[in-house]
């Protein structure tokens, strides 16, 4: 009965669903700036009688409180959007140049806030309750951690969180067990030798051939020190150095990240890159730093979770749409909710089964196909419910 409610008003709320997507999607906001965007989830919790509370400058935490007690579980999306300049040629395009909404926040944010909805309509049936969380700054994973510094996890039992994608296609849930994305690393080099004259390298100390056998030694060391059943990956992303071909550069300034899905191998990597700059510098006579940052650990799914998430999508979506994915390489701070309680976190199939090409999350033509928000919104209502219904 209650699935049929959940169907029955995402259906009737999904123009509301698809213009306040297209709103936010008109007006992306970069991380810890979603002033606009968590302004007008706020307007709606009013309009609806959903009480919240402000965390931090951007970030939002609504609680529905059920009819008979129980347990409560976090309902969690995110707001901000990237420095990309759209080129989807999208009617409800991106209005302010340099910013774009090319991850699909504006969907999260929608979808959750429509499932808010729902659930406060049906509040009285639920035992327990649901607190949405609206988080700023996924993007520089800066939000989740703020969030949880404000309290949001105070009187949380487990957590749910999903992410649109057009890589899988509409109508579907991917989910992993286990891991679900990688931790991820930052860091940056600086590399000092002495700068001279192309001609005679004796008299200077080249900045740029030790960084060239820094580079090629991470990745001759990841194959030669982690286990080859457990993935390591380091990337060199950005690297400065030199003015001119004939002066050897003094200098050079690199950038890069690891991830991983092992939190041992993830150690193990900050220690060698590391030891291969100091050691490497010292034998090429270079002086160097290192600034080395964990932004992520892993987002692991529980299994227990994970089994309430698939029950919830064959009931909401239709039986046998969840299907079982590789984990994702890339990142989430959403490991900020899933180290510290039970949680899962699943990929939202968008992909349009017309569209000839699908653009990955980041891409200035980044785009989902619109009908995947009800779905996202029937999946967290559905997630919560499921959650909170009394077991006898
Ligand atoms: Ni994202």
């Amino acid at each position: 009965m209650v699935t049929e409610q959940i169907k029955t008003r995402i259906a009737e709320l999904e123009s509301f669903l698809v213009e306040f997507r297209r709103d936010l999607h008109r007006h992306p906001e970069f991380s810890m700036q979603e002033v606009r965007t968590s302004g007008r989830v706020a307007e709606v919790l009013e309009q609806y009688g959903i009480p919240y509370r402000r965390i931090g400058a951007t970030g939002i935490a609504a609680d529905i409180t059920g009819g008979r007690p129980g347990p409560r579980i976090l309902l969690r999306a995110d707001m901000d959007a990237l420095s990309v300049t759209e080129e989807t040629g999208l009617p409800y395009a991106s209005e302010t140049p340099g910013a774009m909404h090319a991850c699909g926040h504006d969907c999260h944010t929608a979808m959750l806030l429509c499932a808010g909805i729902v659930l406060q309509e049906m509040r009285e049936e639920l035992s327990g309750s649901v607190r949405l969380m609206f988080q700023p700054a996924e993007e520089i994973a800066r939000g989740a951690a703020a969030m949880v510094e404000g309290g949001a996890l105070e009187g949380v039992d487990v957590c749910f969180g999903m992410h649109i994608t057009p890589n899988y296609p509409l109508g579907t849930v991917g989910y992993s067990r286990g891991p679900a994305a990688s931790a991820a690393s930052f860091f940056a080099i600086d590399v000092n030798g002495k700068s001279g004259h192309g001609s005679a390298p004796q008299n200077a100390v080249d900045a740029i051939a030790a960084s060239a056998v820094m580079i090629t030694s991470f990745q001759t060391l990841l194959s030669r020190e982690i286990d080859p059943l457990k993935n390591a990956v380091v990337t060199v992303g950005k690297i400065e150095g030199g003015d001119r071909f004939n002066i050897i550069p003094g200098h050079v300034h690199m950038e890069g990240t690891a991830r991983t899905y092992y939190p041992e191998v993830f150690r193990h990597i900050e220690e060698m890159v590391k030891r291969v700059v100091t050691g490497v510098a010292k034998t090429y006579r270079c002086t160097a730093e290192v600034d080395y940052q964990n932004l992520t650990e892993v987002v692991e799914n529980e299994d227990a979770m994970i089994d309430l998430v698939v029950c919830a999508s064959d009931r909401v979506l239709g039986e046998g749409v969840a299907f079982r994915t590789p984990p994702f390489t890339g990142s989430e701070d959403f490991c900020e909710f899933s180290t510290r309680r039970p949680s899962a976190f699943v990929w939202l199939g968008a992909g349009d089964p017309e569209a000839a090409e699908h653009y990955d999350h980041h891409h200035s033509k980044f785009c989902i196909d619109e009908r995947a928000l009800k779905n996202g919104a029937a999946l967290y209502a559905a997630v919560a419910a499921e959650y909170l219904t009394e077991r006898s």
